[in-house]
């Protein structure tokens, strides 16, 4: 008998919401890599690149699944404002400032990926909960270090 995925619409809403808080995220990835200053500006700048280079290879990734699930990445900067919770950065330059707000994008991006895990898993989305499981751990550990980065 052929499996079928349930929820698939939902699903893919939770991924679009996923992606949309990534694609905030990344740009004020971007932001902190440019206008970070300080003793740490050289160990940041490079962090914050290389964080945003993964996070660019997450969002396609997620990008995709809502393609495999047969529906339509948002792709617009007006649809990732409208679909996120995480607010864009302006203006920032501080080194504990960036790292707290790095942290609690990641702590945002993490239970959205819960609920999206969550949703996938009860529908029998195991290629989603897959690649969920991926996004969670490598969150998880980005907000270890982040935490262990603290004074
Ligand atoms: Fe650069």
């Amino acid at each position: 008998m052929k499996r079928e995925i349930k929820n698939k619409m939902e699903i893919a809403d939770k991924l679009n919401s996923l992606l949309s808080n990534y694609e905030m995220y990344y740009q004020n990835l971007r932001a902190l890599h440019w206008n970070i200053r300080g003793r740490m500006f050289f160990m940041l700048h490079e962090k914050y690149e290389e964080l945003y280079n993964e996070a660019a290879e997450v969002i396609d990734e997620i990008a995709e699944r809502v393609l495999m699930l047969e529906e339509t990445p948002l792709h617009t900067y007006e649809d990732f404002i409208k679909n996120s919770f995480i607010p864009a950065v302006k203006n920032v330059t501080n080194t504990n400032e960036s790292l707290d707000i790095v942290l609690s994008n990641q702590e945002v991006l993490l239970e959205n990926a819960f609920a999206a895990n969550d949703l996938a898993s009860e529908s029998g989305d195991e290629g989603s909960v897959a690649m969920l499981s991926e996004i969670i751990s490598s969150l998880e550990k980005g907000i270890w270090m982040l935490k262990a980065s603290k004074e």
